[in-house]
């Protein structure tokens, strides 16, 4: 009896050694990713903080599995590739397709809900939140799935969809819809997704075609006008918020 309880510690002990030394090798290997994760997370800090990012963050657990899907899929190992990526999206909730091209410094913060389709494409430094999808139309065959530029920022339950481009140093606001290419240097929000940010400025959609709610708040907006000037208000003049948006 005290011998089996022995055997069982001594493969319970291997396990965990196993386990951390595999983790500790990968950070080693991705430490510009590790680098990136106390770059841009907040969160991750002090000596313990490299330990918590390596053994708890999923987003670096699913990158590790991606890269090795990845390698498999390269070189045209059948079925492992996408059996592992199926194994890492039970383990941490993040499917990301081997076929998929990400850069380097990739980032995937709490990762749960993230879908990468097979022909994305991602160029360096990129972060993506919880919830996003990188997808397809549902419409479209071969290459079907979003290019992201380098530098972007996606927002949590966002979804870019389709064969588009999005630009260098672009943020994706939270839940948006983006089904068209994005500029570089742009922020875009709102279902379906509109520029509201270009090289730190504001910008104004004026196309009624892409955000039927943007041409609602205009007829709203004109009707504002109208009230006050019939009250004798100059709003570009007495409203704070008006002048401040208009960049003034
Ligand atoms: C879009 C975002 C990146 C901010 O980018 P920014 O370039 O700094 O833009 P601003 O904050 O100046 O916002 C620009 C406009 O978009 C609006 N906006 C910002 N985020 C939005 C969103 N997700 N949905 C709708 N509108 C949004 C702002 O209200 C602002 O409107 P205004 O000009 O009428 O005031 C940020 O709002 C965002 O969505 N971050 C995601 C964070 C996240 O996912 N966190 C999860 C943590 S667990």
């Amino acid at each position: 009896m005290y011998i089996e309880m022995l055997d069982i510690l001594k493969v319970i002990g291997v396990f965990i050694a196993a386990y951390a030394g595999f983790w500790l090798l990968m950070a080693l290997v991705f430490i510009g990713e590790i680098r990136a994760i106390f770059d841009r997370d907040p969160a991750a800090r002090g000596f313990f903080g490299f330990f918590e990012v390596v053994f708890t963050y999923a987003g670096f657990h699913a990158l590790v599995f991606y890269r090795i899907a990845r390698l498999f899929l390269v070189l045209h190992v059948p079925f492992l590739p996408r059996f592992i990526s199926q194994i890492a999206r039970s383990l941490t909730g993040v499917e990301i397709h081997p076929g998929a091209k990400i850069g380097k410094r990739f980032f995937i913060d709490h990762g749960m809900g993230v879908v990468i389709g097979e022909t994305t494409i991602i160029g360096d430094d990129v972060t993506l939140y919880q919830g996003v999808t990188l997808g397809g139309t549902g419409k479209e065959s071969g290459k079907r799935h979003p290019t992201l530029g380098n530098d972007v920022f996606v927002g949590s339950g966002a979804k870019i969809l389709g064969n588009i481009t999005i630009g260098d140093h672009v943020k994706v606001g939270s839940n948006s819809v983006v089904l068209h290419c994005i500029p570089d240097n742009a922020t875009v929000v709102g279902v379906p997704a509109r520029v509201v940010r270009q090289n730190g400025k504001p910008v104004y959609t004026e196309n009624p075609l892409v955000d039927p709610v943007w041409d609602k708040i205009k007829v709203i907006d004109a009707e504002i006008d109208c009230l006050a000037g019939k009250i004798g208000c100059d709003l570009n003049k007495d409203c704070e918020l008006r002048t401040r948006r208009k960049g003034a």
